[in-house]
């Protein structure tokens, strides 16, 4: 029998509550999966990782406050690292909502065995934890049609899911300009179809003034980092180029 590789997972408090739950593992194609939980009087986690992460991520969460505890688990867009353990974690938490784009949560999970209750918010609209709150941006087309960010107004923290994601095993806190790996990267695995829907939500974003950017993939950009990252995704090119997780793509000849 095969064995399955070891997945090691580590919880660090980023600012003010925010905890980001890292997983790595040989398994992940050189890149961390972050989760984030956001201890308050709604306790909310910010993506949930994919089903086998479960175990890992559910532990690390206990490391602060009873799981059974959260009421929101948000999802940024559907896709198995975002909400593979949403079912899981509805288990532990029966009245825990699951949060996302109204595009997310009426077409994808609307049509999924979720039986959990399921709330949909469009852009502008605020989820209130208590200290924390969650300003909902709709951005489609980054990378996914439904997808979304979330701008917490207490912190000034960004979730952006997978944009400013830096490969490799990064500390909780990056500081150092790891622009050019990140776009890289982008050509490598191919995630975005196109460059100008991307810089558009940078923009908006980049008047947010945000002091903290929680990547999903690699660590938390401070503030004085983040704007090293955006002139990358201005000035370099990063998206789809014929590869897909590092393979490129020939289409095959009829048979
Ligand atoms: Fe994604
Ligand atoms: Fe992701």
């Amino acid at each position: 029998m095969m064995s399955r590789p070891q997945i090691t997972t580590q919880i660090d408090e980023i600012v003010d509550g925010i905890y980001r739950i890292s997983s790595r593992s040989a398994a992940f194609g050189g890149i961390t999966f972050n989760q984030f939980l956001i201890d308050d009087e709604r306790p909310a986690l910010i993506h949930t990782g994919m089903y086998p992460l479960y175990e890992a991520v559910h532990q690390a969460i206990g490391e602060v406050l009873d799981p059974s505890r959260l009421d929101v688990v948000a999802l940024l867009h559907f896709e198995a690292d975002e909400c593979g353990g949403m079912d899981r974690f509805l288990e532990q938490a029966p009245d825990s909502t699951l949060v996302g784009s109204a595009l997310s949560i009426d077409l994808n999970v609307g049509g999924w065995a979720y039986q959990g209750k399921t709330q949909g918010y469009r852009d502008g609209e605020v989820l209130d934890l208590g200290h924390h709150r969650l300003r909902f941006l709709e951005t489609p087309h980054v990378h996914h049609w439904d997808s979304m960010m979330l701008f917490d107004e207490t912190t000034r923290s960004i979730f952006p899911a997978d944009l400013y994601i830096q490969p490799g095993d990064q500390p909780p806190i990056v500081t150092e300009d790891l622009g050019d790996s990140m776009c890289a990267f982008y050509r490598a695995v191919g995630i975005f179809a196109h460059e100008q829907p991307v810089r558009d939500v940078v923009e908006r974003i980049e008047a947010l003034e945000p002091a903290w950017m929680h990547a999903m993939h690699g660590g938390t950009v401070a503030g004085d980092a983040i704007p090293r990252f955006t002139r990358a995704l201005r000035e370099q090119p990063f998206a789809y180029q014929g590869a897909l997780l590092g393979r490129q793509v020939v289409a095959a000849e009829p048979s």
